[in-house]
């Protein structure tokens, strides 16, 4: 099996730095997708179909930011296998926390120093995908903030317990609940071509 210092020799030290950020990244995103999925049943199964849609929508924008990832470190001949845990679930409104945290971690911290890294590469492909899950999950941020008010723990009707419909764009997993404009603020993609995840 190749050693670190080996693949370095071959694409060199920053250009290694950029592959294995990717594949934190990509490691994030997994992990942050199959939470989600399990996030969105047992919140079904507690009667929050609204916050099990928008944990649906986030999980499909977590696949796409995944994808990309996985693209760009197959293209630079590197590995996208990972041991994926069993996520820990607990009561939706914890659920809705963690998950809210660990989208904050990636905006304000995992996301702006992988792209510092990336930047003086002039590697367009990595910094693309570093750009647009960074600028997808500050959209995720926005939503959980947003909506996170509308859920009250001591009611049993509202917006926390009807299905919604969210806008997940299929090219870098920006998320909406409403249509904002005629192209994704966060990678140009025409609106239309939107995924509808309810
Ligand atoms: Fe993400
Ligand atoms: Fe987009």
């Amino acid at each position: 099996m190749a050693t670190d210092r080996m693949i370095a020799h071959v694409v060199g030290v920053e250009d290694l730095t950029v592959i294995r950020n990717l594949e934190t990244a990509f490691e994030e995103e997994t992990k942050a997708s199959a939470a989600y999925k399990a996030y969105a049943a047992k919140a079904d199964e507690e009667g929050y179909h609204g916050i099990a849609s928008l944990f649906r929508a986030t999980l499909r924008a977590e696949q796409i930011h995944a994808s990309n990832h996985a693209r760009v470190l197959r293209h630079m001949g590197a590995s996208t296998m990972i041991d994926l845990p069993v996520p820990r679930v607990e009561s939706t409104l914890e659920n809705l926390n963690a998950a809210l945290v660990d989208q904050k971690f990636e905006v304000d911290y995992l996301y702006p120093a992988f792209l510092i890294s990336a930047v003086p590469l002039f590697d367009s492909t990595a910094i693309r995908s570093f750009h647009w899950a960074l600028e997808a999950d500050k959209s995720h941020v926005r939503l959980y903030g947003e909506l996170m008010p509308l859920v009250n723990s001591n009611e049993t009707s509202g917006w926390a317990y009807e299905p919604h419909d969210f806008f997940v764009c299929a090219l870098c997993g920006y998320a909406a609940q409403h249509c904002e404009a005629e192209n994704c603020p966060a990678c140009n993609y025409l609106w239309e071509k939107f995924e509808t995840v309810r």
